[in-house]
Parts: structure tokens; sequence; C-alpha cells
């Protein structure tokens, strides 16, 4: 792997509390990856995979982002310079480079990724005839999770074929959602994606958790949409919401996940907070292996709570059509 850029701060276990659960060694074993997914534009999926990612690594844990997303975002918020992005998540999922070859350092330690390239803006087209398209992702990462803790995939806004493969990929979802008008509109769509391929692709597919993004206190709608989104999707929402903060949206510009950019900032405490909520999940699963708090993602656990079964299943005539259904809203 190239090395890694030395001549900026890197964050390290120092730099956190040592109160948290997570300051306990790593557990050995295979990781876990969660595909960061909404099909909504500009919710905060990247920020938080690159964020989320690199408050995992800053207590020891080995994480890989998988870009994609062929905006290749990630790959620029993570400072991954164009020299470093010749081949990528495109060439993996053709088969044409290894697992190893893709793999880019970054700043932080500890923190891998795989970044996009233009090519992978072609690939809903390429990928559509070939054999097990919606497989191409998992087959490619499968062997990640041996010397990774955490692998996150940061998809791109819309319910195509690069998703699906990262869906399939998947141990779990984490739904960034935006404190806005409509929000739980736009989360039902993705539900009912997910309920597809939970019942055709992957049916070991669970809901790692919601996460509210760009929380902003003094707007009465962010509260208002918390508390709506907390009453239907219950515990299933994290403690931690990601707050609007001026800092988080500079530092993509710096080439930086905001933990290295300003680690005092809010949002910088907020990712923070929520690796601990995820490592303290984890942590409790390890304890009682047979716990299934996050639940499966079949159609009944995403329902809101209180709705009928009967109401859910009138959402079902509009999933998504098929592993090559482009059910895009990249709004
Ligand atoms: N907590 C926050 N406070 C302020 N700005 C934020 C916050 N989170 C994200 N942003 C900004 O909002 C914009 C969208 O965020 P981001 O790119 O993470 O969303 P996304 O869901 O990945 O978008 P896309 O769907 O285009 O991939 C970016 O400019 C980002 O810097
Ligand atoms: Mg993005």
């Amino acid at each position: 792997m190239p090395d890694s850029i030395t001549d900026t701060p890197t964050v390290t276990t120092a730099d956190l509390p040592d109160t948290a659960p997570e300051a306990e060694a790593p557990v050995p074993g295979r990781g876990r990856i969660i595909a960061v997914a909404n099909q909504k534009g500009g919710v905060g999926k990247t920020t938080t995979a690159i964020n989320l990612a690199t408050a995992l690594a800053a207590v020891g844990r080995r994480v890989l982002v998988v870009d994609l997303d062929p905006q290749g975002n990630a790959s620029t918020g993570l400072g991954i310079e164009s020299a470093r992005r010749t081949r990528g998540t495109y060439d993996l999922l053709l088969g044409e480079i290894t697992l190893d070859q893709a793999l880019v350092d970054t700043a932080v330690p500890g923190l891998a990724v795989i970044p996009s390239t233009m090519d992978l803006s072609a690939a809903e087209l390429e990928l559509v005839d070939m054999e097990r398209r919606q497989d191409l992702l998992r087959d490619a990462i499968r062997r990640a999770t041996n010397r990774f803790d955490y692998v996150l995939i940061d998809c791109p806004p819309a319910l195509g074929l690069l998703t699906l493969n990262g869906l399939v990929a998947a141990d779990t979802v984490l739904v960034p959602l935006q404190c806005e008008f409509l929000a739980l509109e736009g989360l039902s769509q993705l539900v009912r994606t997910i309920d597809r391929v939970t019942s055709t692709f992957n049916p070991q597919l669970k809901l790692e958790g919601i996460v509210l993004t760009m929380y902003d206190s003094r707007n009465k709608l962010s509260s208002l949409v918390s508390d709506d989104v907390r009453s239907y999707f219950g515990d299933k929402v994290y403690d931690t919401v990601i707050p609007r903060n001026v800092r988080v949206s500079e530092a993509p510009s710096h080439g930086k996940p905001v933990l290295l950019y300003d680690l005092a900032c809010t949002g910088s405490q907020a990712y923070i907070q929520l690796a601990r909520e995820i490592l303290q999940a984890d942590a409790q699963k390890r304890e009682m292996p047979n716990t299934t708090e996050t639940g499966g993602l079949t159609p009944d656990s995403l329902r809101p709570a209180g709705a009928t079964a009967a109401q859910s299943a009138a959402h079902k005539d509009t999933s998504m059509e098929g592993p090559t259904g482009e059910t895009g809203d990249a709004s």
C-alpha cells in the first residue's frame, strides 16, 4: 500500500476520552460490513462514512471505506489525490484488480479506502448484462472482513445497481436521515428496497441504525422530524444526533475528515459519540450473542411502530423492479 500522508495531523486514541468501552482491545475475527445508504442526495452519507470510519480507526479499529459513488466524495474527503485514484472500486467490481491492489492508505492510521474513479459512473450500465451482477461487490470485498474490523460502504444517491451491490455485500445498513421536511417519505422508499434485497438477495441484511444528521437546534422542524422519526422507528434511531456544523462542511475541501480538521467542534464530537454507540452495541452483542436488538430487516421490523401489517403491505406494489431496476431518486 502507498505510504500514509505524513504532513497532516493524525488522530489517535489519546485524543478521545478514555472512559469509552471502545478503549478495549479490538476483538479478532470477522469484521462487519456496513452500507451507508439513503437514495436521497445530500443527507450526509459520505460525511457519516468518512467520520464514523475515522472515529472507529482512532480507537484502534481497522477500518475500510469503500467509495461506491461515482462522485468520489468519500475519496476526496479522505484526501486521496488524483494520482492515487487511477484504479479503484470499478476495477475491483470487474475483477480487474485484487482487493490488495485496490486498497489505498489515508492520513488516518488504520483507515484505508478503495477509491472511486470516473469509470464507476459507467458501471450501472456496463454491469447490467453481467451474470450475478448484484453479487460483484460482495465477492470482491468478502475477504476484507479478515483484516478489517469495519468496512463502510459509501453508497451513491440512487437505488440502482451500485447501491444494490452495496446492500448485497453488507451485513447491515446505516441510514443517515437529514432533519428536514418529508424525511420519512424518502425513508419509506429505502425501506421497500431493503425489503426486496432481504427477500431476494441478502436475507442476512439487518438495520444497523438510523442517524439523524444536520440537526439544527434553532430550527423547530429539526426537533419535529426527530420526534417523528423516533416515534416511528424507536430504538433503531441512535441517541446521537449529528448537528449542522460549518466545520463539518469545510473539512472535505481540505481533504480531511472533520475529526482531523477540528477535533473539538460539535460535529467531530458527535461522530465520536456515534462510534461509541456502535461499539457499545457490538460489545453487548458479543456478551449476548443471541440478542437481535438491531433486528432483522424484515418488512415487519422496519414497519413504523403502530403501523399495521396491511399498511406495510400496501407499500409493496411499488417495490424495486429487480436487480437492474432503476428506481433512483437522486434529488
Ligand atoms: N453535519 C453537517 N453540518 C454541516 N454540513 C454538513 C453536515 N453533514 C454534511 N454536510 C454537508 O452537506 C453536504 C452533503 O453531505 P454529504 O456529501 O455527506 O451527503 P451525501 O448523502 O453523501 O450526498 P450524496 O447523496 O450527493 O452522495 C456536503 O456539502 C457536506 O459537507
Ligand atoms: Mg455521498
